[in-house]
């Protein structure tokens, strides 16, 4: 059964183009395969080889194919290719913001999804460094049109995301 978060089903419909879609940090690739079963060619990135080495086994079970890519975001650029789709989930670089927006396609999806500052008062250990700060992801993709926000102004939530387009 895959784990897909709920914004992928809500957003990945008949809109947007079947073409290439990346998935930032991808883990072990849920998120991946099931753009894979919509019919997108699927880029997956991590640093996790073992992380990999599970969607690869994912993606065989489901019969579709993804492409793997290991490497460590802190010092990689994302590549570019005009992807149609850009989704990460449960993952923070903020040196990754401008380069998000630049790899989408004009009309591409960007779905971004993680934990926010309130997360901290859940998890204490949690490092402060990988939470988003209320109002951060409106400033941060100014340069795409907004779809759906939530961004930390909702103290009981813990999560942040943004679904946005970039302008033709
Ligand atoms: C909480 S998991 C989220 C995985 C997946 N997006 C999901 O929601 O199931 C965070 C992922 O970020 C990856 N990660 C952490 N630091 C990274 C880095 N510097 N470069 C690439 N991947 C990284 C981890 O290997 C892990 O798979």
């Amino acid at each position: 059964m895959l784990r897909v978060d709920p914004l992928l089903a809500r957003y990945i419909d008949t809109r947007v183009d079947r073409s290439r879609a990346l998935d930032i940090a991808a883990g072990t690739c849920h998120a991946s395969v099931y753009l894979a079963q919509q019919g997108f060619q699927v880029t997956a990135l991590d640093c996790s080889a073992a992380g990999l080495a599970l969607g690869r086994r994912l993606a065989k079970r489901e019969g579709v194919a993804i492409q793997l890519c290991e490497l460590d975001l802190d010092n990689a650029v994302l590549p570019k290719g005009l992807w149609a789709v850009i989704c990460c989930f449960r993952y923070l670089n903020r040196r990754l913001f401008v380069q998000m927006a630049k790899v989408l396609a004009p009309g591409g999806i960007l779905i971004f999804k993680t934990f926010n500052v309130h997360h901290l008062v859940k998890a204490p250990s949690f490092s402060p460094e990988y939470v988003l700060q209320p109002g951060e992801l409106a400033s941060a993709f100014l340069m795409l049109d907004t779809i759906e926000l939530a961004d930390g102004d909702d103290p009981q939530e813990n999560i942040s995301w943004i679904v946005a387009r970039r302008p033709h």
